[in-house]
């Protein structure tokens, strides 16, 4: 039933507190703010865009600092696609940038570029932003669905953001940038090689596939440039005792 209501788009909070019960936002967001995410993932694909914008917010203010980027990888990414284009002043549209701490760090390297971040809750952006072209837009529903106009956008750039998507809105995203032609992608997911169901871990992944199976999703529409794998000492440690760990792995590509 909820699930007949939520694709039918009706609002199932106007049907009262019995509805309501069936998914208790507020009790999922509680228990990631105590480090407990598996309720979230049980209940996921029964979650609005606007209870996961609900929940985001808690978890925000639960856990401050969501900067992982990679400033240097997206650079060096950066330098070769200015190359290619033999010009400088790249369209790019970030996924889940944040308050746009890395756009900040690029944007020094690429002043003429213009930078589009999608996102899901509101930010303060990261001082500094201010003299480059740098907005934040924050999304109504999920990328595939309120459709944001990135046509014609030179690259798309997500850092540790993809692996918070199933796999079937995984390949959601990515047919998005595909329609829309987004000639490069850098991508940073912190996932294994082979996939994990992420059951007991902390934070709110949820990306079944690993590295192996999202290059079989990507390499259909796009070239891989370069990667790079990056394990601390605790996983290079884990990695010799179990093989595939989840790692930071860091991608460059370019349409075919
Ligand atoms: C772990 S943080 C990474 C932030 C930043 N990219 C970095 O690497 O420093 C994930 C970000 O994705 C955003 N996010 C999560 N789900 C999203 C969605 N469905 N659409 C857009 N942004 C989303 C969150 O608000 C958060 O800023």
């Amino acid at each position: 039933m909820l699930a007949y209501l939520k694709s039918a788009k009706l609002d199932y909070y106007n049907f009262g507190e019995f509805l309501l019960s069936k998914v208790d936002v507020d009790g999922i967001a509680r228990a990631g703010v105590e480090g407990n995410f598996d309720l979230y993932r049980d209940n996921y694909h029964l979650l609005s865009f606007e209870d996961l914008k609900r929940i985001n917010q808690v978890w925000v203010a639960k856990y401050p600092d969501q900067h992982f980027y990679d400033s240097s990888f997206v650079i060096e990414a950066f330098r070769k696609i200015v190359s290619n284009l033999g010009r400088d002043d790249i369209q790019v549209v970030e996924l889940g940038g944040f308050d746009g701490s890395l756009a900040f760090q690029v944007l020094q390297h690429f002043p003429d570029a213009t930078w589009l971040n999608l996102e899901i809750g509101e930010h303060m952006p990261a001082p500094g932003l201010d003299g480059f072209q740098y907005k934040e837009q924050v999304l109504t529903d999920h990328l595939w669905e309120c459709k944001p106009n990135i046509d014609g956008r030179d690259v798309f750039v997500s850092g540790d953001t993809l692996e918070h998507f199933p796999d079937d809105q995984f390949q959601k995203v990515i047919d998005y940038v595909t329609e829309n032609r987004v000639s490069y992608l850098v991508l940073k997911i912190p996932i294994s090689d082979k996939g994990q169901d992420w059951r007991g871990c902390f934070g709110s992944h949820l990306l079944r596939m690993g590295r192996n199976q999202v290059k079989k999703v990507l390499v259909k529409r796009y070239v891989l440039v370069m990667e790079k794998r990056r394990y601390g000492l605790v996983r290079l440690a884990q990695k010799l005792l179990h093989g595939d760990v989840t790692a930071d792995w860091c991608s460059m590509w370019m349409i075919k």
